[in-house]
């Protein structure tokens, strides 16, 4: 079953009449299946994050819809919206989002706080998020204590804490180095594989995008074309880079 649809999904930016209106997403359409890995990639200014915004709720369509396991949350009331989100999706940034004036540990329980989860149920799942990710051994320190690469892998378990139908991740890897790069797509790879969490992430780094299923192309806010990984990350790495260059129009300025 599909865990996440667009039908006919746009976007447009500024009234009609009123100056200039900008076609960010124009009729766009996909489909995601349960414990799919999807990576969403296209030049800058393509609407990207345009699409993330209106899956995760922060922002409403102009036309079309979204479907979270058949609903559609743009539906749904303020205070309806707020609980949909807490239940459904989990959210990872570019720029962590972590409060620095508490442990890695708090800031991972914190989606919970609000939820009537025993305590017991808690440390297990801190326990077993944390053993996938490898930042069991910093759970009690500060978040200034820690390095971006952990801080972003905290920042995963706190998307992941109350096992969300999907995880939304916009350039999850953009302010991290090569090698903490790789460890933070090991451990989206890992928990999209052993946990079966569906993950879509926006990305304009063609190495990262090597670590999911498939890949959905979009340019000038339209579909463009959608590559699937047959055999090894190696392979559909190479697969990326020659559709990128298909894609052209100034995808490397965003690099
Ligand atoms: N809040 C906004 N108001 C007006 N135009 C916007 C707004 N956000 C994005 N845009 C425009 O919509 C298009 C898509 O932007 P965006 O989704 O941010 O692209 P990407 O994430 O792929 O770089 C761009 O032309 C951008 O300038
Ligand atoms: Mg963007």
């Amino acid at each position: 079953m599909a865990v996440l649809e667009t039908k006919g999904l746009s976007k447009i930016y500024g009234k009609k009449g009123k100056g200039i209106s900008v076609k960010a997403l124009e009729d766009f359409n996909m489909t995601i299946k349960e414990g799919e890995f999807v990576g969403v990639m296209g030049p800058s200014g393509s609407g990207k994050t345009t699409l993330l915004n209106m899956l995760a709720t922060i922002d409403s369509p102009s036309s079309g819809e979204i479907l979270v396991n058949g609903k559609n949350p743009h539906k749904l009331k303020e205070d309806e919206l707020a609980i949909f989100r807490r239940n459904n999706l989990g959210f990872i940034f570019q720029d962590f989002n972590l409060l620095d004036t508490l442990s890695v540990k708090e800031n991972i329980i914190l989606p919970l706080v609000l939820e009537d989860v025993k305590n017991k149920e808690i440390e297990k799942r801190v326990d077993d998020i944390a053993t996938v990710l490898s930042i069991k051994n910093i759970l009690n320190k500060r978040t200034y204590e820690i390095s971006g690469g952990q801080q972003q892998r905290t920042a995963c378990a706190r998307a992941l804490i109350n096992n969300p139908a999907i995880i939304l991740a916009d350039e999850p890897t953009g302010n991290l180095d090569s090698k903490a790069s790789f460890d933070l797509m090991s451990s989206l790879e890992k928990i999209n594989q052993e946990k079966k969490a569906t993950i879509v992430m926006v990305t304009h780094d063609a190495f990262a995008a090597s670590f999911c299923n498939r890949i959905i192309m979009i340019k000038d806010g339209k579909f463009f074309l959608e590559i699937v990984k047959k055999s090894s990350r190696q392979v559909f790495f190479k697969e990326i880079l020659d559709s990128l260059s298909l894609l052209g129009g100034g995808y490397n300025e965003n690099i």
